[in-house]
């Protein structure tokens, strides 16, 4: 199932939103920002050079007290600076007022103040006057329904006095709105840019999270029991190595999956005879009540033949399958190989002798070993045991144990029929058999030779087969003296 939005998708795009939108915040405030301060002090510059030259003019005529001059001289300051112009005395009272409405109101507007206590030549604030208009908000902060205007002051000074205050009052509400219209073009190219960024995002979140969600499948696809399924190996870089990691993870357990499932089915496979060929025996004693006692003999002999030869089969998987879970333990002590190869020897002698074959030994005692005596003696019989099986009637067999630097090599060689080539690489498999009738004959499972290997490599050691149809095989084995 393949979910288009999935939380890692959210994610990635709500962190992306989040970027973006933040960023896009300080860039603007800042740009309006510097943009307001910059018209602000363009227009301090211009109203205060103005009001200045007209606070000069203004100075003899009102310490003359000549009230048309300066109602004449107000006007035209007014036209000049394109605002309102108020005359205050050194009380801060209004003298005279171009709009004619604030006469003899007292004004304390921080501006006047500076210049009548603090002693400033000139000041400057801006101020919003509450409209009636409809307030519209605008985004980033201003309140688009005020109305804003400008306080410029100047000082009146005649003989070094402060004698009064000229005040220009002036909208600044164009400039205002074109601050606005800046904050509301930003606000649209914030609305392009995110939109385009969250498009692009979704794109590209989809890109990324493609490849998991094909994993995803994949393993639900595996954990039903396919294990043949495969991720693609595409484009570059992790999410490749997470594929080619995942498939070859994916290879092993389909490899494991296939050998416990051959494994299975040829060790039912070899429990099947034996069982088979005891029912048919048990069953003829049963119904042939009267059967001679020495044929009832010969069918118990061989009924508990085949109890021995499942017994066996038994005991072998179970070293295997402890091989195979990594629980077999070695019990190493001190021991001589050369002591555990005369024993075995003196074991499978008398089997040998039955069948006229010489069984030679030629042991190099020096080396002794800190291994697992039993595993050993396991190894030694299963090479020793082959060899007497498959060897003809009279063959000869030899043994040697010799010191190779620090390993000790024992080889295992006969004159027997040899196995061919391409059966070669194969005797170590499990359940293994070159000639399957003739051996099953000999009661083999195919399973002595991938003990012993099992126990070899457990050792640290290496084993290999050498041998030539018609003429014999060798098996060499060499061990650490010592292990690590
Ligand atoms: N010395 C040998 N000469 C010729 N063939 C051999 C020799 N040793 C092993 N083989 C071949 O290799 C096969 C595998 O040997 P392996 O010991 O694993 O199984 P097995 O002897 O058949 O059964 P098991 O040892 O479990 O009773 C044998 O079936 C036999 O065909
Ligand atoms: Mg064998």
């Amino acid at each position: 199932m393949t979910n288009p939005f999935s939380s890692v998708r959210w994610k990635v795009l709500l962190a992306f939103f989040l970027i973006i939108g933040l960023s896009f915040l300080i860039m603007a405030g800042m740009l309006t920002n510097m943009l307001g301060r910059y018209l602000f002090e363009q227009r301090i510059r211009a109203d205060r050079a103005g009001l200045e030259k007209w606070a000069v003019q203004a100075a003899p005529f009102l310490s003359a007290a000549d009230t048309q001059t300066l109602t004449q001289t107000l006007a035209q300051a007014g036209n000049e600076l394109s605002g309102r112009v108020l005359l205050l005395d050194g009380d801060g009272k209004v003298q005279l007022d171009t709009f004619r409405e604030a006469h003899g109101r007292r004004l304390q507007y921080p501006e006047v103040v500076s210049i009548l206590l603090s002693g400033q030549t000139a000041d400057y604030g801006v101020h919003s006057l509450k409209t009636g208009r409809e307030a519209q908000d605008s985004m980033l902060g201003f309140a688009a329904g005020d109305e804003w205007v400008s306080y410029s002051t100047a000082g009146i000074v005649h003989s070094s006095r402060v004698v009064g205050v000229l005040l220009l009052v002036s909208s600044v509400g164009e400039m205002m709105q074109n601050l606005y219209a800046v904050q509301d073009n930003l606000v649209l190219i914030f609305v392009v840019v995110a939109a385009v960024a969250i498009l692009a995002g979704m794109i590209f979140s989809g890109v990324l999270t493609r490849p998991i969600v094909t994993l995803t499948g994949v393993i639900r696809q595996m954990s039903k029991g396919d294990f043949a399924a495969r991720v693609p190996e595409k484009g570059s870089g992790e999410l490749k190595h997470l594929a080619s990691a995942f498939n070859s993870m994916s290879e092993k357990l389909q490899t494991l999956d296939q050998s416990r499932n051959e494994f299975v089915s040829n060790a039912s496979h070899e429990l099947k005879t034996p069982l088979a060929t005891m029912k048919i025996l048990i069953e003829s004693l049963i119904y042939q009540p009267e059967m001679e006692t020495q044929l009832r003999t010969e069918f118990l002999t061989d009924i508990n033949a085949e109890i021995n030869r499942l017994s066996a089969i038994v005991s072998d998987l179970l070293t295997l399958v402890q091989a195979d879970a990594h629980t077999m333990r070695l019990d190493r002590e001190k021991l001589s190989l050369a002591a555990i190869v005369k024993e075995t020897a003196h074991r499978l002698e008398p089997i040998a002798t039955q069948r006229g074959q010489t069984i030679s030994l030629s042991l190099d005692d020096s080396g002794d070993m800190y291994a697992d005596k039993s595993k050993l003696r396991q190894v030694v019989y299963n090479l020793l045991d082959n060899a007497v099986k498959y060897t003809q009637d009279g063959g000869k067999i030899s043994l040697s144990v010799v010191r190779g630097g620090r390993d000790i090599i024992l080889t295992v060689t006969d004159n027997g029929p040899g196995i061919r080539a391409e059966s070669l690489p194969h005797v170590f498999d499990r359940f293994y058999r070159v000639d399957k009738a003739r051996s099953r004959e000999s009661g083999g499972t195919g399973l002595g030779l991938s003990i012993v290997r099992q126990i070899v490599t457990l050792h640290g050691g290496s084993i290999r087969a050498e041998s030539e149809e018609g003429k014999g095989t060798s098996f060499i084995v060499e061990l650490p003296l010592h292990k690590g």
